[in-house]
């Protein structure tokens, strides 16, 4: 059965975990959407890796991991993660580890090009993770990127690199940031790109082949549908399709490849950077950054954190075609009373079951809430589904049917064996 694992909030809903989980009975994990903005927390026996761009599948022996044509890859990143993961006992040969000859490459101007947005926005900035993701794939959609097969004509690569620092160091001045000498930029880049080399392939016909051999293909999704650049908080998103369909178009592989799609979430709601967030809610955020939980594993940054919101869990659902619900962190909820469980908003009085489209609208969505008793006591030694308490499972009940899917999988801690299937 062929899977993509879809977040389902802003990102952070514990992906890493589950893809980690269903790894064990796939052959191919992919990664399809987003660059190294991403940071998949996995831990497994113990050792904590953080993962940027390489799919979660590398942490394991046999299993082929590919970076699919609709990432885009910092090379200078890459290699610095490969040496990271590669440093804790983990070998990434070019068996285990294929990158598309189609992927797009951020170049270290994408980066400072990110940050100079941000700075030129102000207050209304995006709150990027400035890993130059945004004008990396304004570049692709420009059709003036760089791709990974065009490092096979170095003459190009260098001209083409010249150019574009020329044209960013235009506009870095106007915001008094760092500008770029092109040579060094090439040579940092070819550099990078050397350790990378043997992996590159045309991932495409791999692919197909794993599929048509009736081998197991797991799709990592990154970030979440909240932050998808169609279907998200626009503008305060990411710059890919985040979304099921992404992982398609992100890969080469047809919609009728995919049997299955796991949506993740958190029992509750976490976001990082800016925009609306209408259940956020202080005391949660101060009582799960007491407990060292929910900050972000690319930039360390605290993750702002509200209830659950089934207005934004049912529409992610829908354009993810869930077919089973991953929720995790539930034992982040263990010593609360009462819960709160957002299921509509009100807007101008009006009730809303779906996120609105309109920017504004956002800002005068008021949460309409139930409320749910906690369960109050420790679940992170639960290690079947049966074994959680009675409010914990009402709870999940009511979150799946607000949402309209079913639950497949529950966290309750950081492990492995804290998964438990249903
Ligand atoms: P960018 O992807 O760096 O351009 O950032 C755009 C928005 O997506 C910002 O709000 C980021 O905080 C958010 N974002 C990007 N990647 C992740 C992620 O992996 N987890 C959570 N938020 C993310």
């Amino acid at each position: 059965m062929n899977t993509i694992i879809a977040g389902l909030q802003w990102g952070d809903e514990g992906k890493g975990k589950i893809v980690d989980y269903l790894t064990e009975s796939a052959d191919l994990v992919i990664r399809s959407q987003g660059g190294n903005n991403a940071g998949h927390t996995v831990i497994t026996n113990g050792a904590k890796y953080i993962l940027h761009l390489l799919p979660s599948g590398i942490l394991w022996d046999k299993k082929v991991n590919v970076i699919g044509n609709g990432v885009v890859i910092d090379p200078v990143g890459l290699v610095e993660e490969i040496r990271r993961v590669e440093s804790q006992g983990v070998a990434i040969t070019p068996e285990k580890l294929l990158i598309s000859d189609r992927a797009h490459v951020v170049l270290p101007i994408h980066k400072e090009l990110d940050a100079a947005r941000e700075a030129a926005l102000g207050s209304h900035k995006i709150g990027t993770t400035k890993r130059g993701i945004g004008p990396t794939y304004a570049d692709k959609i420009n059709r003036c990127g760089l791709r990974v097969a065009d490092f096979n004509d170095l003459a190009f690569v260098t001209e083409r690199i010249t150019k574009r620092v020329a044209e960013a160091n235009e506009i870095l001045v106007r915001y008094d940031l760092p500008t770029y000498e092109a040579a060094a930029v090439c040579a940092e880049v070819l550099s990078a790109f050397e350790r990378l080399r043997p992996h590159v392939t045309n991932t495409i016909p791999v692919l197909h082949t794993a599929w048509k051999a009736g081998q197991t293909l797991l799709f990592e999704g990154a970030q979440g549908t909240l932050l998808d650049v169609d279907f998200g908080t626009y503008p305060f998103v990411t710059s890919s399709n985040t979304t099921a369909g992404g992982a398609c178009t992100g890969s080469g592989l047809p919609p009728m490849a995919i049997q299955r799609v796991i949506g993740v979430c958190k029992a509750y709601t976490t976001r990082v950077g800016s925009g609306p967030f209408p259940t956020a809610d202080e005391g949660l955020s101060d009582y799960l950054h007491g407990l060292g939980r929910e900050f972000g594993a690319t930039t360390g940054r605290p993750r702002g954190c509200g209830w659950l919101d089934t207005v934004l869990l049912r529409f992610a659902c829908m354009v993810n075609g869930v077919t089973g619900l991953a929720v995790t962190n539930l034992d982040g909820l263990d010593a609360y009373q009462t819960l709160q469980i957002c299921t509509a908003y009100d807007i101008d009085g009006h009730f809303h079951p779906l996120p609105p489209a309109e920017r504004d609208a956002w800002d005068r969505a008021v949460p309409v809430y139930e409320s749910l008793p906690g369960w109050n006591c420790d679940t992170t030694g639960c290690t079947r589904f049966a074994d959680l308490p009675g409010q914990a499972q009402a709870y999940l009940a009511r979150l799946a049917e607000l949402c309209d899917a079913p639950i497949a999988f529950v966290g309750v801690g950081p492990d492995r064996a804290q998964t438990l299937a249903v």
